[in-house]
């Protein structure tokens, strides 16, 4: 007899993912069909038409075809043949091989040095992980910070559901704080506080702290004094931070900037909180969800929990070396000067506006629609408004419905998390402005006549 579902365990069967969830095998199906469908579910730029920056695909080539710059060199500016070779001399094998565990150290002493230049701040390449996408070292910070079904972890809600999915997995407790909506999804220690204290109602053991900065979905960016705030919290109960920080290029509103979590702790001269920082290829301006490149930072972490992480890592043997190429041009891109950089800023800049003018376009027609209220998108590549739905309808029909009539595919806000009795849904800001602009108006007529 083949393998059944009763024999998988409950852990895997109680997942969720629901950015990828029915919704979407729907839009495809509908897809297949012949149907076109706008979608408009999932933070994954390339796949709506984002140009990947040359200066990356040509680093990539060259990795994997090294024999290009004896056949073609005219086809590549001398910075990246030049750059091509320090990296491929850095690899000491090529990308064909398996690197150390922890990534290329060349490589991790690239990352070192972009947290230097953006932070200002002292880092060791032998904290830093190249992992597969930021995932990987979520994952792996959860699984070493779950040790019993006991043991909790603070999330925000909404959420990336990466997050919930990840912790039923691993069969830790979610412990949820919510984000104030009607204060621009802002984080407030009272919520942090009741969230506490209603774990421990339940006798849970409550370990660390994730902290998305910009959010997914809420796109709501952290200042410094916050950032202090939840460091103060961690360290009075005794948690880590795990500080999502794949968006912080994605920053829209004149007045912010990004601040990283390890700034303000070395700024601060913490070291009592153990902090895990991720940073993504993925996302910014690069889009190169496909490369699976990513890094994990960490910070107060005695040696003997080192070496457990690094067992962790090794037992996947190390993380792909296109993605972990793709992590160094992310970190080291061209210098102003260098013959690839007008090409690279041009590219960069134009894509950061786009996205900033979408991000504002998309917030402002959603409001525009009677019974849907949308928050400034401040960060990140989402809006997530809140719909007002009628009496016993709920986010998934609607979003169901709204796939069906009309071939829009968003996520409905029970994925993410959501205070009950509300409703919400997430689109991405990513699809190109004349798209938008269609999808709001099918919008606008589907939600005044659904029922
Ligand atoms: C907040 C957040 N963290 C992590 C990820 C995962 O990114 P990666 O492709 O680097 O694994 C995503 C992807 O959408 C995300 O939104």
């Amino acid at each position: 007899m083949t393998i059944q579902l009763k024999d998988l365990g409950k852990a895997v069967l109680e997942t969720e993912y629901a950015v990828r969830g029915p919704i979407v095998a729907r839009a495809q199906e509908l897809e297949r069909q012949g149907r076109e469908i706008i979608y408009c579910n999932i933070g994954n730029p390339q796949a709506l038409k984002q140009k990947p920056l040359t200066f990356l695909r040509q680093m990539l080539s060259l990795c994997q075809y090294p024999e290009l710059m004896d056949k073609c060199p005219e086809q590549f500016p001398p910075d990246v043949i030049e750059t091509a070779k320090k990296v491929l001399d850095g690899t000491k094998h090529g990308v064909g091989a398996y690197s150390e565990s922890k990534g290329v150290r060349f490589i991790r002493e690239a990352v070192a040095e972009f947290i230097y230049e953006r932070d200002g701040i002292p880092v060791d390449p032998e904290a830093i992980y190249l992992t597969d996408g930021a995932s990987k070292g979520v994952q792996t910070a959860l699984r070493i910070l779950i040790s019993g079904t006991r043991d909790g972890i603070m999330i925000p809600i909404p959420q990336y559901p990466l997050y919930s999915a990840t912790l039923t997995l691993y069969e830790g407790k979610q412990v949820s704080y919510y984000l104030d909506e009607n204060r621009d999804w802002r984080l407030s220690r009272a919520m942090l506080d009741e969230s506490l204290q209603e774990a421990r109602r339940f006798d849970v053991n409550v370990k660390a702290i994730c902290v998305l900065n910009p959010g997914n979905p809420t796109g709501a960016v952290l200042d410094k004094d916050n950032i202090s705030m939840i460091i103060d919290f961690a360290r009075e109960h005794g948690m880590a931070i795990l500080a999502d920080e794949v968006y912080q290029e994605n920053i829209y509103n004149p007045g912010d900037s990004f601040v990283s979590f390890a700034k303000v702790m070395v700024e601060r001269n913490e070291k009592d909180v153990s902090l895990f920082s991720f940073h993504s290829c993925s996302k910014g301006f690069l889009g190169e969800c496909g490369q699976r490149g990513g890094y994990m930072e960490i910070r107060n972490i005695p040696n003997d929990v080192v070496a457990q992480i690094t067992k962790l890592q090794s037992i996947s043997l190390c993380s792909n070396l296109t993605g972990q190429v793709a992590v160094y041009c992310m970190v080291r891109p061209p210098r102003p000067g260098s013959p690839s950089h007008a090409l690279y800023a041009a590219e960069r800049d134009g894509i950061l506006n786009e996205l900033k003018k979408r991000a504002v376009i998309l917030a402002e027609s959603l409001n525009k629609i009677p019974g849907i209220e949308c928050n400034t998108v401040a960060g990140a590549m989402y809006a997530f408004p809140r719909v007002t739905l009628p009496v016993n309808r709920k986010d998934d029909d609607y979003c169901m419905a709204l796939l069906e009539e009309e071939g829009i595919c968003v996520v409905p806000g029970t994925g993410f998390g959501q205070i009950p009795g509300t409703a919400h849904f997430r689109a991405t800001i990513l699809p190109p402005t004349n798209k938008i602009q269609a999808m709001v108006e099918k919008l606008e007529k589907f939600h005044l006549r659904f029922k």
